[in-house]
């Protein structure tokens, strides 16, 4: 079967906003699609890892002229890709060279907050580094890393902090997917911005505070991309990394392809879809076959109606691997029947958007959880479906399954585990969440400028029978 739909409620799609800026193709030449190039480790041995990640500031030529004032880890703009096998003792050193406090997030590592998770409790002040080190017990899965200084979270990702992080592991490197990364296995990281004056960025300019936009596609940081396609088969680790845009994607010829991931494993078993809709920091790992193209012909990759990626076909080898029907297994936790289900609200648009008919305040945790114990969080975005949007809720530390949306099935590609969900106006999405590692952990809308605005709450988990521990919390006064 072919799905032929994205899914998500239209009359909520960001195209309805009144502050929606559509995407334009950019008066600008066409240049090759910027691959990020794998971050070095420092050192290595059989059992540990260590990687130094700098936060730094730079400036970037995206269009002919002027370069953009940028940010990036270990590099102008976005970041180096860091890859983190499951298993090893990994070390990381972070260094903040920015002029401001920033913090390193990883958006989907199950790593223990409110420190090591890099959410708003862990600064790094400029000039200063600090030390992090973990080990990680997940499935192979796409992440990233992106700033999360409250309430500053969005416009330091908007300055360019934000990088891809690749989890793997023996299982996903046995299967016959593509794997050689930037040949047939590359990231597409998808952001838009607007180039005012000398080609520069300016968030103020642009800030909405339901999420800034801009009307140019940046893909990888690359405006205008062409990929030179070398193998039949192709595997695109796609991050909707803006603020606020969703992306509608679909391929020229309405070429279908197979989605094997989402944000934090494999799918179960793969997806054939012609359409996918990407909220903000979703991920979806996809394999594009070209087997029915030759040298010289060209695939586009459309949002909506705007080309955004163009691949160009050159000659390859026929690839006659097929992508196994069953990808991960997934063992369902059991839920006591006595644990009563969590309900979490997301409520409003602009200033007054809350989690739980509340604003974000650092120092207060607004739930406990214990350690292990699966527990159902309905989560209700209480928005008009006529005036409202999708909010893409966000849990730090934990990768959740999707039980039911308003008491239906999930959507086809949403069976495997996920950190991140839009949620349509008026619709309840029952999840299932269990936390392996005690801390705080923050959980919001991550269309960035809600979060900041304080569409976000925290969570203590502890474990049972333990005196509850005390962590040191930020206080939003004491930036
Ligand atoms: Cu991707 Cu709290 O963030
Ligand atoms: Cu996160
Ligand atoms: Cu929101």
């Amino acid at each position: 079967k072919v799905y032929n739909d994205y899914f998500f409620d239209e009359p909520a799609f960001n195209t309805h906003d009144g502050g929606y800026v559509p995407l334009e193709v950019a008066d600008a030449p066409v240049s090759p699609l910027a691959i990020p190039p794998l971050l070095k480790p420092d050192k290595q041995t059989d059992t540990d890892i260590w990687y130094t990640v700098t936060a730094q500031a730079g400036e970037t030529q995206i269009l002919p002229g002027a370069k953009t004032k940028t940010w990036g880890y270990n590099t102008s703009l976005l970041g180096q890709t860091i890859v983190y096998p499951v298993g090893k003792h990994i070390h990381v050193t972070l260094q903040n060279h920015l002029s401001e406090l920033t913090t390193f997030h990883w958006h989907g590592l199950i790593v223990s907050g409110p420190y090591v998770d890099g959410g708003c409790h862990a600064p790094v002040y400029p000039g200063e580094s600090k030390q992090i080190d973990f080990t990680l017990d997940q499935p192979a899965a796409t992440t990233w890393l992106h700033a999360h200084p409250c309430p500053s979270t969005a416009e330091q990702v908007w300055h360019g902090l934000a990088t891809m992080v690749l989890v793997t592991d023996q299982h996903i490197n046995d299967l016959p997917l593509p794997h050689n990364y930037g040949v047939d296995d590359i990231p597409l990281v998808l952001q838009d911005r607007r180039f005012h004056e000398n080609n520069q960025w300016d968030y103020h300019a642009d800030y909405d505070p339901d999420g800034v936009q801009g009307p140019t596609a940046l893909i990888n940081g690359t405006v205008n991309p062409v990929f030179d396609v070398t193998t039949q088969k192709l595997r695109l680790r796609i991050l909707d990394g803006a603020n606020r845009r969703e992306w509608r994607l679909h391929f020229s010829d309405d070429l279908s392809f197979t989605q094997i991931a989402s944000d934090s494993s494999l799918l179960p078993e793969p997806v054939q879809l012609t359409h996918l809709m990407l909220t903000c920091a979703e991920r979806a790992e996809i394999v594009v076959d070209f087997a029915g193209y030759h040298d010289g012909q060209t695939v586009t990759l459309f949002s909506d109606d705007v080309p955004i990626v163009t691949f160009k076909i050159h000659a390859f080898a026929a690839d006659n691997t097929t992508i196994p029907d069953h990808l991960l297994d997934i063992q369902r936790p059991t839920v006591d029947p006595s644990t009563p289900v969590r309900k979490i609200t997301m409520s409003g648009m602009d200033e007054s958007v809350m989690m739980d008919n509340k604003k974000f305040s650092m120092q207060r945790i607004d739930a406990t959880q214990p350690v292990g114990e699966a527990q159902y969080w309905d989560i209700t975005n209480t928005n008009d479906m006529d005036s409202g949007m999708v909010h893409p809720f966000h849990v730090h530390g934990t990768a959740f399954l999707v039980i039911s949306r308003n008491g239906h099935d999930p959507y086809p590609n949403e069976h495997g585990y996920k950190d991140t969900i839009g949620v349509n106006p008026g619709e309840t999405v029952r999840l299932l969440v269990r936390f392996d590692l005690p801390g705080v952990y923050m959980y919001h809308c991550h269309i960035i400028e809600h979060e900041d605005g304080g569409m976000m709450a925290q969570i203590q988990t502890y474990e049972k029978g333990k005196p509850m521990p005390k962590y040191k919390l930020m206080d939003m006064d004491t930036l």
